[in-house]
């Protein structure tokens, strides 16, 4: 017995999250952008008023660069006067990540600043390689001015945020239950971060912060830091999700179970104009139409994100014990969104599906997000010519 005893305390000691948890990818100084293709042309998947440029164009535009402080910045044009082209489409970015991550990954981003104006719609996000049938995660998104960040998730139908729970088991405020990309114009099931300064320019303010993603069986857990209240362990080689209380979004598997809606996962880092979210909750105190803006440079000095690093681990487990001890998701009743029937979260993934009605990951039959990304760049020529469409 005794023996036996020696050696479990020790293992815990140098183990405390889980022996197998690995720093899978580590994006920061100068291989930041080593790691991840460039996606280019018009999003017709996610359409708004931007034309994301291919790596060869950014060799010039410069739209994603490492600053002089060591952090990768990632923005949208704010030189390019745009005024003589009525369809104009300002140049972004939009690249994803050339792995994928697997069930079991704790994703832990740090940013000084993301983008933020009236007419911006920047988003930090994971897609399975085809959508909705192997998910999506959406970890920093929001709008135009806001100053709180919004969580989602979108599916196929049966994934849901739980309706009521007998114990807290996040901090946000729950907007929406159902995941499902055909409820409410493929609105996801969104929580709202607590903190008014996880998003915009309160955000900056203070100097950013961490959002960390835990995804393993158990469900999906995020947490937003703000800068100061950042837990010692996060950005180190053995981040322990254990102690970082409850988190601010959290979607059990109880009633979402992972294996069934979520495969394998890119990240995405890109930067919309209006389209759906912002043009759809466009407003005051931003002027006018969404669309008056995009011309004019001067509107997107502040739609840039300043990411300190990404640090990707696999082989994690879910040590929190923060799991809601019942909860009824039963699908049908509608939730009270506060951001209306118009707004959305929605980000779809340049991916193609058919109408199936199987809520199991679909055959991998679709085309790549490498095939996908190249058939963009042949078709962004179009992109230009429908551009006015947009
Ligand atoms: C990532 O993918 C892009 C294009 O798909 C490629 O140019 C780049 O070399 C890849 N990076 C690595 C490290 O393989
Ligand atoms: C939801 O996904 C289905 C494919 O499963 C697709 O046909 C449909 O257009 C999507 N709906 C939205 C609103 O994105
Ligand atoms: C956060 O901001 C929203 C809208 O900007 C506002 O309604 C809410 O009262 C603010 N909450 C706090 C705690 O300041
Ligand atoms: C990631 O790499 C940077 C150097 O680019 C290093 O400073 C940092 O400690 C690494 N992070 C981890 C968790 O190992
Ligand atoms: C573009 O935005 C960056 C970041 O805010 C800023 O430093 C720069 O001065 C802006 N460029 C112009 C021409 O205003």
């Amino acid at each position: 017995m005794r023996p036996t005893l020696v050696f479990l305390s020790f293992s815990t000691l140098i183990f405390p999250v889980s022996a197998e948890i690995t720093l899978f990818q580590n994006y920061s100084g100068s291989t930041f952008f080593d790691r991840w293709t460039f996606f280019s042309g018009a999003d017709l998947k996610t359409p708004g008023n931007v034309l994301y440029i291919s790596e060869q164009q950014n060799n010039d535009l410069k739209l994603a660069f490492l600053n002089e402080a060591g952090n990768a910045i990632i923005k949208v044009d704010n030189t390019t006067d745009g005024s003589a082209d009525p369809n104009y489409g300002r140049a972004s970015i939009k690249i994803s990540s050339n792995d994928s991550i697997p069930l079991g990954s704790l994703i832990i981003m740090d940013a000084v600043h993301l983008p933020f104006g009236c007419s911006v719609w920047p988003a930090f996000w994971t897609s399975g390689q085809v959508w909705p049938d192997q998910g999506e995660i959406d970890m920093v998104e929001n709008v135009n001015l806001q100053t709180a960040n919004q969580y989602s998730l979108h599916t196929l139908q049966g994934c849901q945020h739980p309706q009521s729970l007998a114990d807290p088991i996040e901090t946000g405020q729950f907007i929406s239950s159902d995941c499902f990309n055909q409820t409410n114009g493929n609105e996801g099931c969104v929580v709202r971060d607590p903190s008014n300064n996880s998003f915009g320019s309160a955000f900056a303010k203070n100097g950013g912060g961490v959002f960390a993603t835990l995804w393993t069986s158990v469900g999906i857990k995020i947490w937003f830091f703000q800068r100061g209240s950042i837990p010692a362990d996060i950005g180190t080689p053995s981040p322990n999700p254990s102690a970082w209380g409850t988190p601010s979004a959290n979607y059990p598997a109880s009633s979402c179970p992972m294996s069934q809606f979520f495969g394998a996962q890119t990240l995405i880092f890109n930067i919309q104009l209006c389209g759906q979210f912002a043009g759809g909750t466009y407003g005051p105190p931003c002027q006018g139409q969404c669309t008056d803006l995009i011309q004019h440079p001067e509107n997107y000095n502040d739609a840039y994100f300043e990411i300190k690093y990404v640090n990707v681990f696999t082989g994690v487990e879910d040590n929190t014990n923060i799991t809601p001890s019942s909860s009824s998701a039963s699908g049908g009743s509608s939730s009270t969104s506060a951001s209306g029937k118009t707004s959305s979260s929605s980000t779809g993934a340049p991916s193609q599906t058919s109408g199936s009605s199987s809520n199991a990951a679909m055959p991998n039959v679709y085309p790549s997000l490498e095939l996908m990304a190249l058939s963009m760049a042949i078709t962004s020529t179009i992109g230009v010519l429908f551009s006015g469409a947009l």
